[in-house]
């Protein structure tokens, strides 16, 4: 049986120039963003923006919520998914990341599909819920503080769809989850997180080791 390939640099570089398809528009705010204190290591990398927007051509999402938008290139990747009447709706505590991207989501076409709000991700979840009503979003996306994590899936649970998904970023968060030494809130909210959803039958699961960790909660 075949095992976990490794995947070095000349690995990466050859995935990249087989399936990497990062526009121009894209690659742009990604080097905007970059340019920020501390922005390339918050912002996704390029292939699972990509990946995000895939699965939601895969579960046809038309309502997409995500938790942490930052400057908004996984905000963009998964508004450019969406019909043309879909709705993405994003927090972020701040308004100031998501007034970066604003501009790239309008010359994507896209931005009248997307609603920022901003606040605590709890607060937002408890809102939609209220307003969109139980069942209603096919699709969330949370990459925010790690702390909050448990709390955004299970406000977000109740707003999914039954087969509709919850992704959720950096769930090795850089492969701190199984150093020994670490034992930061962050990681250690990682860590609880990821076994409590190891033995949550409310979904099906899988923890892909793409980026800094992806996992894929499916409603049941
Ligand atoms: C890792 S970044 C998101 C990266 C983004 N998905 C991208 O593709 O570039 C995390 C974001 O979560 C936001 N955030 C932190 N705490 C939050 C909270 N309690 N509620 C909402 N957003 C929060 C931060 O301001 C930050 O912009």
């Amino acid at each position: 049986m075949a095992g976990q390939v490794e995947l070095d640099e000349t690995l990466r570089g050859y995935v990249r120039e087989v399936s990497l398809r990062e526009d121009a528009l894209l690659a742009e705010l990604r080097r905007e963003t970059a340019a920020l204190p501390g922005g390339a290591a918050m912002q996704l990398m390029a292939e699972e923006g990509q990946f995000l927007g895939l699965l939601a051509g895969l579960v046809g999402a038309r309502t997409v919520v995500e938790v942490g938008t930052f400057t908004g290139y996984s905000t963009l990747c998964l508004a450019r998914a969406l019909p043309a009447d879909g709705r993405l709706v994003t927090c972020d505590i701040s308004p100031r990341w998501p007034r970066i991207g604003r501009p790239y989501w309008e010359r994507a076409g896209v931005a009248d599909r997307i609603e920022v709000a901003v606040g605590d991700a709890a607060d937002t979840l408890a809102r939609l819920l209220d307003e969109l009503g139980p069942g209603s979003v096919d699709l969330v996306f949370i990459d925010a503080d790690k702390t909050g994590y448990a709390r955004y899936y299970e406000d977000a649970l109740p707003l999914v769809r039954p087969g509709g998904l919850i992704a959720v970023d950096n769930t090795l968060f850089f492969g701190r989850v199984v150093d020994p030494g670490a034992d930061d809130t962050d990681t250690e909210a990682i860590r609880k997180f990821n076994e409590a959803l190891r033995d949550d039958e409310r979904i099906d699961l899988t923890l892909l080791p793409f980026a800094d960790g992806l996992t894929l909660a499916r409603k049941r």
